[in-house]
């Protein structure tokens, strides 16, 4: 039953909250699922994930931080995303490729077709089946932060902020089939509850598909 499932979503829209809950009630019916997020999940993906979050001196170029988080992926993939979906496990993971293509495309500015490039080698066409966006305002999300411990990415202008959630709005417009755009000012139980009725859904039509019975 290889299902891959990604959240996607600007800062403070709680999508590690929702991915999390959705993997304890996988694990609760007895469905093999892997939980995993961007950047890290492997050794190298935590070290990078330090590299690329924290407030540095020096000016981080955007062409080297596509590849330290195509580094990052890379290794993500090949570590646990790939072998879990040959495992026949439903995969969730806290962003993926589609991060890439807001922060450092629509974000930092970088040519979406570059990003591509360096997506689909990284990716080596592993695609989620779906891809959950937790759409709010720029504001409302950073202000569920604290300012006062804002990594590199939360520090950035307002405006970069607004261009990542435009960009999640585009990316989403353009491949409906794979988007699932929820607005996540919604309470959170509500949101578990619409995340919940369409992956039950996705499980009940590869069930009809495979043979295989999924609990309801
Ligand atoms: P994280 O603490 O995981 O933030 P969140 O809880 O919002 O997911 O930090 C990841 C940060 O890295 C986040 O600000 C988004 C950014 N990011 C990119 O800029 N490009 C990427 O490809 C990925 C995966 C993340």
């Amino acid at each position: 039953m290889a299902l891959f499932i990604t959240f996607e979503g600007g800062e403070g829209c709680g999508k590690s909250t929702q991915a999390k809950a959705l993997w304890r009630k996988l694990v609760r019916l007895g469905i093999p699922a892997e939980l995993t997020h961007e950047p890290g999940g492997t050794a190298l993906g935590k070290e990078l994930r330090y590299l690329l979050k924290r407030k540095r001196q020096d000016r981080l170029s955007p062409e080297a931080e596509v590849l330290l988080f195509a580094a990052s992926r890379v290794q993500l993939v090949n570590e646990v995303i790939r072998p879990s979906l040959q495992e026949g496990k439903v995969v969730i993971c806290d962003r993926f490729a589609d991060s890439t293509a807001v922060y450092q495309g629509y974000g930092r500015g970088i040519d979406l077709a570059t990003i591509k490039a360096i997506n689909d080698m990284a990716t080596a066409g592993i695609k989620p089946h779906l891809t959950i966006l937790l759409d709010m305002p720029a504001d409302k999300g950073l202000s569920r932060k604290n300012a006062r411990n804002h990594d590199r990415f939360e520090a950035e202008d307002i405006t970069f902020h607004h261009r990542v959630r435009e960009g999640y709005r585009q990316m989403a417009a353009q491949e409906p089939a794979r988007w699932m755009v929820i607005d996540a000012t919604l309470p959170r139980n509500q949101l578990k509850t619409i995340i919940w009725n369409k992956v039950n859904q996705l499980l009940q039509a590869m069930q009809a598909y495979s043979g295989k019975t999924v609990p309801k």
